[in-house]
């Protein structure tokens, strides 16, 4: 529905990611229309158009208000009647106070009066204004959902028992919010991020009597899974809890029931915390409430180093900087002091008892952190690291991979893989993403990609060799994998195999309901309670029938089912400190492997030995686990609102007429093949249809792009990637960004981007854009013929990105598949005397192109596109010869221009062939 406001159209849900911006901007635009009609009266032609937004405004809220509990349902339906009555002034001030309330979280802390005569005290501040330690020392609220039909009357019963039951010392403060039905408590979690916990009683019914376009995809997601329709009343309740626990795993949920412990004993309550039969213990229900949401806000480590930095102790060891006595004590370091404040070095410690803990062997308040983490993470088991997932990737790789086997891995994945590998001694296949040669970037691996090679190497019979695939999840550009199918599908080839997920970039990705099905430790616990299913055992052995004497093709394009004996082995490491609230370095290893305990737990010990200080910086441990706690509390708000910006950038640049003339956000269709999207969406918003339905694209396509990163053409500008990153974003308007392609920049939203950092970036594009339309408006034709010449080169004459050639046969263990041991490569380079030089040069790739066989000492790694186009032991063709000399970054790690391409000789090559017979 859109809704007319002084005959402009305002946005209606189609427009929007979520119901909480569109909430938000509805308030606001009541509070106008209000205000309006104080000014011009509601008489008239333009009084009387007045008057309709504001019923408009009122029927589109009304839906939404039931699930908050600020301003409260009962309170909207006064405002409502204000206008009726048309109150106007009263109505006026009572709209703006519950709009301000709502932007600023004043009524988080007290009781916004709306109506009456309290209404005329105006007085009250602004919340936005309030010091940070003022906040801090606030008492934390929240609201907790009730789910029974009941009358007005029972209702104010059950608000007036549990507000009575708030004492002094409560650590929170609450609100109830009450809903009718299963439906609606759904409704109820995914619109309002402030519920913490939902209490299910015995009246609740089924259906809403209130279903929002918005809401009915998951809705149909959620029913395709469950048959809610076939349920008996009295399984509504511990249906509402299951289901709670699938879309919002971090609430707490409490079941009221009146059936008895026999009925409910045997019955899958998700993550429901207690069962209570007696409906009326108000007391006992408010405690349980608080202590839940306790858990989830107790931060061990963190509240370890404040009580140990309040310790009076004296140092004598380690850390002048302790207590900032050596700051204190300078006369040329106080600066240092004054910038970053006492509190930080009086939590400098080295220190391992005195309550605080060792991350190498933790056994008090890190360990429990660790724990509270794994809890959140979906994992079974979670460890800390403070050199960020650089390290995480090389502990992992380490623990698992013994010399010798083979590792299947994305050729475009961080370079800390790349030195894994060596230090490993694995046999490598790389394997090549779909490449997206317009925009200089690749994609991801394909599923038959990573098929087709675990079946080339088990028809060469080294499938026992194959330890582990490795991908990156998502990539740097957003691509995200459909991580079920890969891990099924893999496990049905061989069904003891380890995944590696990259999620460096993807911490976050946990507290939103759609992307966390793409969440290596959401998969692993889905697929551990699918292998279990008798469903599934029999589909299993129907498949097995099926396939008997299939060949590989057939193999290729069935979607195969694991046996259901088979492991789950899944780990995923993630920078903390890229997508939420921690120091830099801060990251984390998930672990949701079965055979941890039996095979690993050593092995793995030995690895984070192997590669973690002995001095691992507190501070960041401290952020790692408050990062958890938002997260825990919070997350799904944070999430919500930066998918909000990100789209909110995406309709801007589609929309703006200018924006539209020199730059384009890549959408799925640009960025993933129609073969690789299922679902057949093209765009996240068109200007005619609004929002795609996101939930089902992220439910079946191989590939989907995750809408928080949004990359955005740049080459019709005449800039390059670099250029407008550094020139025109960062030197002019101070825009920080990471990374760019030969013709675009890649912007992320994040849990800390505002709506006002967006509307700037918009603003500044729009600028750009002004600049560059009044350049060309006045150009010469020369000048003219240049830019378009420039234009040209970036968008049309891109060099193809080349695929991984092999590895030469001296490190190769067998000719018929691909694995390489990289590490003989590695270290055969760090003898001068086995290596050459060559220039790029056009005798170089005559040389090639004759068929001589060159083979690359060094990693190669140009910044874009970021990754290795050669690794230590791989065969130099012609495409990356011509690649590397069309490639006009200035950055290329590995590289000497003075020296030129370092290759190994060929004597080296042939002692190592020797060698390795
Ligand atoms: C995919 C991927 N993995 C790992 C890393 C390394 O993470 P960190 O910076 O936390 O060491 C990065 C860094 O950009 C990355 O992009």
């Amino acid at each position: 529905m859109k809704i007319q406001q002084h005959g402009t159209k305002l946005p209606s849900v189609s427009d929007y990611f979520s119901a909480t911006q569109l909430r938000a901007d509805r308030w606001s635009a009541l509070r106008e229309t209000a205000e309006s009609m104080l000014v011009h009266g509601v008489e008239g032609r333009q009084g009387g158009r007045l008057l309709k937004t504001a019923e408009a405004l009122f029927e589109a809220l009304a839906p939404i208000e039931l699930y908050w509990a600020f301003p409260g349902i009962r309170a909207f339906e006064h405002l409502q009647r204000l206008l009726e009555q048309r109150s106007i002034e009263d109505l006026s001030i009572s709209v703006r106070r519950v709009a301000r309330a709502l932007t600023s979280g004043a009524y988080r802390r007290r009781t916004i009066p709306i109506g009456g005569d309290e209404a005329d005290n105006e007085d009250y501040e602004d919340e936005s204004a309030l010091a940070p330690e003022d906040r801090a020392l606030g008492r934390p609220y929240f609201e907790v959902l009730i789910v029974d039909n009941v009358n007005e009357h029972q209702e104010r019963f059950l608000r007036n028992n549990l507000h009575r039951m708030r004492r002094p010392e409560d650590p929170f403060i609450y609100e109830p919010v009450i809903v009718p039905s299963l439906e609606d408590a759904l409704m109820g979690i995914l619109f309002n991020y402030n519920v913490q916990a939902v209490i299910v009683r015995p009246g609740l019914v089924l259906k809403s009597k209130n279903v929002l376009p918005i809401i009915e995809q998951y809705l149909h997601r959620l029913n395709q899974d469950e048959d809610v329709d076939a349920l008996q009343p009295y399984e509504y309740g511990p249906e509402a809890c299951r289901l709670i626990a699938k879309v919002r795993p971090e609430l707490d949920a409490y079941l009221i029931t009146d059936r008895s412990v026999e009925d409910i004993a045997g019955l899958d309550l998700g993550r429901c915390r207690r069962v209570f039969y007696n409906q009326e213990d108000f007391l006992e229900l408010h405690l349980n409430i608080l202590r839940g949401v306790n858990r989830r806000y107790k931060t061990p480590f963190f509240t370890a180093l404040k009580e140990y930095s309040k310790q009076p102790t004296g140092v004598f060891h380690a850390m002048p900087i302790s207590r900032g006595k050596s700051i204190s004590r300078s006369h040329w370091i106080q600066d240092m002091g004054a910038f970053y404040g006492p509190n930080i070095f009086l939590a400098e410690t080295s220190a391992t008892s005195g309550g605080l803990d060792s991350l190498l062997e933790p056994r008090g308040p890190i360990k429990e952190a660790q724990d509270m983490a794994a809890r959140a993470f979906g994992a079974k088991q979670t460890f800390f690291a403070t050199n960020g997932t650089s390290t995480c990737n090389k502990i992992v790789v380490q623990a698992l991979v013994r010399p010798g086997d083979i590792v299947l891995v994305d050729r475009d994945c961080h370079k800390s893989h790349h030195y894994g590998m060596v230090l490993a001694g694995a046999n490598v296949v790389y394997m090549d993403s779909y490449p997206l040669h317009e925009y200089s970037m690749y994609g991801a691996v394909p599923i038959n990609e990573i098929k087709h090679t675990l079946l080339k190497l088990k028809a060469a019979g080294k499938l026992d060799k194959v330890r582990m695939v490795l991908l990156t999840n998502c990539t740097f550009d957003g691509l995200v994998y459909n991580v079920e199918r890969v891990m099924e599908e893999c496990l049905a080839i061989k069904k003891d195999l380890i995944f590696l997920w990259d999620e460096a970039w993807f911490a976050f990705a946990r507290f939103s309901p759609a992307y966390r099905q793409r969440t290596a430790m959401s998969v692993a616990n889905t697929l551990r309670e699918r292998l279990q299913e008798a469903a599934h055992a029999a589909a299993y052995e129907a498949q097995q029938e099926q396939l008997k004497d299939a060949n590989e093709e057939t193999w290729l394009n069935t979607r195969l089912i694991p046996p259901p004996d088979a492991r789950v082995r899944a780990y995923s490491t993630q920078s903390t400190h890229k997508t939420l609230t921690s120091l830099r370095q801060g990251s984390m290893i998930h672990v949701n492997d079965m055979d941890f305990k039996g095979e690993v737990e050593q092995a793995f010990h030995e690895a984070y030995m192997t590669h973690t200080s002995t001095s691992p910086n507190y501070q960041i441990i401290a952020s790692l686990d408050v990062g958890r706690r938002q997260v825990e509390l919070e997350g799904f708000e944070f999430v919500q609102r930066q998918v909000e910006s990100a789209m909110a950038i995406r309709r801007a640049v589609q929309t703006h007429p200018l924006l539209r003339k020199y730059f384009k956000v890549l959408t799925p269709s640009d960025m993933i093949p129609d073969e690789y999207r299922e679902s057949g969406v093209q765009t996240y918003y068109d200007v005619h249809e609004g929002w795609s339905d996101k939930w089902e694209i992220w439910a079946q396509d191989e590939f989907v792009l995750d809408p928080t990163r949004v990359t955005l053409a740049v080459g019709g500008t005449g800039w390059d990637g670099d250029t407008f990153k550094t020139k025109i974003l960062m030197d002019k308007y101070g825009i920080q960004i990471n990374k760019t392609s030969r013709n675009s920049v890649l912007f992320m939203t994040n849990i800390g981007t505002t709506r006002s950092s967006v509307a700037y970036l918009i603003e500044v594009l729009v600028e750009v854009a002004k600049e560059l339309d009044d350049l060309l408006d006045d150009a010469s034709k020369m000048e003219r013929r240049s830019f378009e010449k420039r234009v040209a080169a970036l968008v049309e004459h891109v060099p193809p990105l080349p695929d991984f050639s092999r590895f030469h046969d001296a490190f190769r263990t067998g000719h018929e598949t691909p694995e390489g041991d990289i590490r003989s490569a590695f270290f055969l380079a760090y003898n001068e005397d086995n290596c050459d030089y060559f220039d790029l040069d056009d005798a170089l790739m005559a040389r090639l192109e004759a068929g001589e066989e060159m083979v690359s000492a060094s990693f190669i790694i140009p910044y874009p596109p970021g990754f290795p186009i050669l690794v230590p032991g791989q065969v130099i063709s012609p495409e990356i010869l011509s690649f590397m000399r069309a490639l006009d970054v200035s950055e290329i790690h590995g590289f000497r221009p003075d020296l030129g391409l370092r290759v190994f000789t060929e004597a080296a090559l042939k002692k190592q062939s020797k060698r390795k017979m």
